[in-house]
């Protein structure tokens, strides 16, 4: 039944409100750790979307870092000391994300923390984590203000200027579009950055923005919209959202006679999205952070590895969690005594570190400046179109 309701508003607020808090995770540390972790244990903190609209975010995410904790403490830990994760849950809203992040650093006092997905969360929660001086990785988080907020907060993937950039290029000289209308979530920090900088690069790039308009993370009804924009006649539909909301959008929009393709980003990422969207999510394009399609031996073994573990196929997310563990473990290997300040320098000079979504090196914002690639919306399948470098 959740499975199905997901969707709907009614279930997120059952969902909501039943909401478990995700303990300490088993796979991972196996046992629980005190606070402070015992003199044996590295505590870190991750804070995710396990239920809601953005489950698959968060659930990902957390077995992408799950996978990379194992084998870590399969070869013996970091520092001879075994890797605990402690896992909560934030439902997918703000507000709970920071209380999450609070908790983990004055209860829980973890050493490190991996999180979030969403802007919008990553932004309510890095203040914090600011504040108590504990290092901050978010895997997946592309706006750009995330690490704005400070010296201890990083990101393993691009940002959206580049994002935006990527799909405003591909809209004009591969799909040869001049006329695109865009809808933007204007809840979600990410989509109105992301609609932003396409819009900038659209336009430079000789094209015309013929609507923009908008709608909120959760509804469930974008007809009204969809009308509008029918009416100017687009060449394509930029939609910078999340996957619930983008698939009902598809739907609508086909069911409304929109045939052209619709345009999105990393957001779209999710094995949900053709769950919701049916027929009508197919051949419409994302900017994502890396293919499934790689022929590079370092994401088909990846792939391969999380598929025995999971049974499926490892999505962005999957991939980005792993990475941002691979970063903060490599830095806790550098450091002399595991102190947060020490984990912090490290990770800021992370360079040229091979992962799955390819070579990071944290520049000087602490943002990882990487390639972009499009894919197409296959049914289950996104498959690889191009890869655009920054
Ligand atoms: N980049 C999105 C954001 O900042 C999150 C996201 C990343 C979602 C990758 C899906 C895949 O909000």
């Amino acid at each position: 039944m959740f499975k199905k309701l997901l969707a709907l508003p009614l279930a997120l607020a059952v969902v909501a409100s039943v909401g478990c808090t995700r303990k300490s995770d088993q796979a991972a540390g196996g046992g629980s750790a005190s606070a402070s972790g015992s003199s044996n244990e590295i505590l870190v903190g991750e804070f995710g979307s396990f239920t809601g609209g953005e489950a698959t975010f968060g659930i990902s995410t957390s077995n992408g870092i799950k996978m990379a904790f194992e084998e870590a403490n399969a070869k013996g830990g970091v520092k001879g000391k075994k890797l605990v994760l402690k896992s909560l849950d934030n439902q997918g809203k703000a507000e709970e994300a920071a209380s999450a992040v609070t908790r983990l650093i004055t209860q829980d006092h973890v050493t490190a923390i991996l999180g979030e997905v969403a802007s919008s969360r990553s932004l309510a929660a890095a203040p914090i984590a600011q504040q108590n001086k504990i290092p901050m990785i978010t895997p997946s988080s592309t706006n750009p203000k995330v690490t704005e907020v400070g010296d201890y907060v990083f990101r393993v993937c691009f940002i959206d200027p580049f994002q935006g950039t990527v799909m405003a290029k591909f809209a004009s000289e591969n799909l040869k579009a001049k006329k695109v209308a865009i809808l933007r979530d204007v809840k979600s920090d990410y989509s109105v950055g992301l609609a932003d900088y396409f819009q900038k690069k659209f336009k430079e790039l000789g094209g015309e923005i013929v609507i923009d308009t908008s709608f909120q993370s959760g509804d469930i009804d974008f007809k009204a919209q969809l009308t509008q924009i029918k009416a100017t006649k687009p060449d394509a539909v930029y939609v910078p959202g999340y996957y619930t909301e983008v698939g009902l959008i598809a739907r609508q929009a086909r069911q409304l006679g929109i045939e052209v393709p619709l345009l999105g980003g990393d957001g779209w990422d999710s094995s949900k999205l053709y769950e919701i969207g049916g027929k009508a999510i197919n051949g419409n394009y994302f900017s994502n952070h890396y293919t499934t399609e790689s022929t590079d031996p370092a994401v088909s073994d990846f792939i391969k590895k999380y598929k025995e573990k999971y049974g499926e196929t490892p999505d962005a997310l999957a991939a980005l969690g792993y990475d941002a563990a691979k970063v903060l473990i490599a830095a806790m290997e550098r450091t002399a005594d595991l102190k947060p300040e020490q984990i912090r320098d490290e990770i800021a000079k992370t360079k040229d570190f091979q992962v799955v979504t390819g070579k990071i090196t944290i520049d000087d914002k602490r943002n990882a400046v990487k390639p972009a690639v499009i894919v197409k919306v296959d049914g289950n399948v996104n498959r690889f179109v191009t890869t655009i470098a920054p």
